[in-house]
Parts: structure tokens; C-alpha cells; sequence
């Protein structure tokens, strides 16, 4: 008998890039789901069905599913998952896997993270192993970095635990609920995808080229985080607004914003809302506009055919069983 679970994507609301560098965020799930069903099997060998991602009957043996991991492989996140889960939780013969996205991948707002947080709580039901979520997030944090060897983990925190959180990427790892209710958020698609790791590579390069300049940058989105906490507390909208836009301003100084970002952004304030930012890496994948005005998308979509308002909502549900 298999079973099925499914774990949120997500959107980083404050703190993108300054959080990498044992910094804070706030991030947010949204109810957008990537669902894996898992089985066992009685050959010692992990099968992979994943067509979002291009994979048909992929399979390896389970004695090499730890070699090469690769960011490009598409089987990576999910073998590096079963590989740090059958290290704390040894079992006998293989797996099967398949997984299904509602959003796609180009979006950028997550698939790795989930796909990791579905296939580790997703093997702890299969096992009756009950890992806590500060398990989990320990054990998705180390299965993500054998791939891709940074990441602070925000995107895994909110895949797990759902909700909007306040995300320490310090020793240890803190997590904490942050109570929101009716988050007026409006995502909207770039029109271009781009390589999260790409862009926290370059930030670096950035940084370690000029450290007097960029530090006191990191610094200062790190107060903009802990104000914004505040904020959201409070549902202060216009003051979250305002942190968004100087949020933006940084990351464009940090030189992550796009044309398509900066025209999205710009546009969604001579309209009124409270505050549009890039969020994530940037570089592309998606802006988010704080905004009660009904009319956002189509004012948006009007700007160009690549464009996209995305129905996705914040605030969603984090790790959990389906069937
Ligand atoms: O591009 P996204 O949505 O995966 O966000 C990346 C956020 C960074 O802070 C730049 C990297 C990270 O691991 O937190």
C-alpha cells in the first residue's frame, strides 16, 4: 500500500539574499501543492516518475542512489531525500516515487523545496518514523545542500511547517509561526526563469568584492526583516508596503532585479498599492504586489504578453497527508 502527501510552494515576503549569510527572513507558503506518492517495493530499486520534470520510469539501483548528485539532475533532490532519510532510518528493499506539481517549475517559487519536504515527511509516514518538522527541516537542509551546497533553508521551512514564519538561518535553525490573516498579496510572473543559485553565487562574488559596501546592505535589509515582523504582526500594511519597496530598492542595488521586475514593481506602485518587490533570488520568476485594488493583474498583464498574475494565495497549509 502507498500513500500520498503533498507540501506547499512558497514566497520570501522580506529577507531574500541577506538571510543566506546566517540571516533572517519572512517567508510564506502558498497554496499552490507539489503531491508525492510513495511505495515499496520488494527489489532493491528507487523508481522515479516525475513528468513535470521530464522523468519517465527513471531507476537506480538503491545502492547508488547517492552518486553524482547534480542540480541539473532532475533526480537529485529526491535521491539525496531517500539517501539522508535511510541514514537515520534504515529499511530493506526499493521505492517507488512519483510526483505531481500544480504549479510549474519555471514559476520559481519552489519546487525543489517542496519536493524535498513531501519525499522526507512522505517516507516518514511510509516508515511510521514520525519526524518532527524540526527533524524534518534538519534532514531536507542536509539533503538540499549535498546538491547544491548552499541554500539557508527558508523554502524548506515554509514547504514543512506552512503558514508565514520568521526564519533564523543561524545555529540553530529557528522557526516561529508568525500570525497573519488575509495577507493582501497578488503574485505576479516575470515571464522568465531564473537560477536561484546562479544569483546567490554572484551576490557572493559581490560581497566578497566589496564587503564595506554590501555588509552594511545585508545589515540593513536584516532591520527591514525584524521591522517587518512587526508589521505583519500588526497587519500594518502601509508600513509592510514601505519594507517591501526599500527591500526592492536593496536587491536592486545587490544587482538581482530585472527589467521585467523593475516595470512590474514601478507600475504596481503608480497604482497604488503599498508596496511590490522581487521575490526570491530574482534575476526573474516572480514580483510580489501588497495591494487591496481588484484590478492589479489586468493593470499588469496590460504591460506585456509574458506577463502572468499567478492565482496563488499566501499563508497555505505546510506538509501533509493526502491519502
Ligand atoms: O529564488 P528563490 O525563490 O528560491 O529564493 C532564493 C532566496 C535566497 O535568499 C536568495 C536564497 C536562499 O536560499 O534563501
Amino acid at each position: 500500500m502507498g500513500i500520498t502527501v503533498s507540501a506547499p510552494a512558497k514566497l520570501f515576503l522580506l529577507g531574500e539574499h541577506a538571510v543566506v549569510f546566517d540571516g533572517t527572513c519572512i517567508v510564506t507558503a502558498v497554496n499552490s501543492r507539489l503531491s508525492v506518492s510513495l511505495e515499496r517495493s520488494d527489489e532493491a530499486l528507487l523508481t522515479i516518475n516525475a513528468p513535470d520534470v521530464r522523468l519517465t520510469n527513471y531507476q537506480k539501483p538503491m545502492s547508488a542512489i547517492s552518486e553524482q548528485f547534480d542540480k541539473a539532475d532532475a533526480s537529485s533532490f529526491i535521491r539525496s531525500s531517500v539517501a539522508v532519510f535511510a541514514e537515520r532510518c534504515a529499511f530493506d528493499g526499493g521505492l517507488s516515487i512519483s510526483t505531481r506539481s500544480e504549479f510549474k517549475r519555471e514559476y520559481g517559487i519552489g519546487s525543489s523545496s517542496a519536493v524535498v519536504a513531501a519525499t522526507l515527511f512522505g517516507l516518514s509516514q511510509l516508515f511510521g518514523a514520525e519526524f518532527s518538522h524540526e527533524e524534518l527541516l534538519h534532514m531536507g537542509f542536509e539533503a538540499i545542500q549535498r546538491v547544491q551546497q548552499l541554500g539557508s533553508g527558508a523554502d524548506l521551512a515554509a514547504a514543512i511547517y506552512g503558514g508565514t514564519l520568521y526564519y533564523e538561518n543561524r545555529s540553530p535553525r529557528t522557526v516561529v509561526a508568525l500570525p497573519v490573516e488575509n495577507l493582501p498579496l497578488v503574485v505576479i510572473y516575470s515571464g522568465y526563469k531564473a537560477s536561484t543559485v546562479d544569483y546567490v553565487w554572484e551576490v557572493g562574488k559581490l560581497r566578497d568584492r566589496h564587503p564595506e559596501v554590501i555588509n552594511p546592505i545585508i545589515e540593513v535589509m536584516l532591520t527591514i526583516v525584524e521591522q517587518g515582523r512587526l508589521a505583519i504582526e500588526e497587519a500594518n500594511w502601509q508600513t509592510f508596503g514601505d519594507l517591501m519597496n526599500i527591500q526592492h530598492g536593496l536587491l536592486h542595488a545587490l544587482g538581482v532585479d530585472t527589467s521585467s521586475l523593475a516595470h512590474i514593481v514601478l507600475r504596481a506602485r503608480e497604482a497604488g498599492a503599498w508596496g511590490a518587490k522581487l521575490s526570491g533570488a530574482g534575476g526573474g520568476d516572480c514580483a510580489i504586489i501588497l495591494t487591496d485594488n481588484p484590478h492589479i493583474g489586468t493593470i499588469l498583464e496590460d504591460m506585456n504578453d509574458r506577463i502572468a498574475k499567478l492565482d496563488i494565495q499566501p499563508n497555505a497549509e505546510g506538509v501533509r497527508l493526502e491519502i
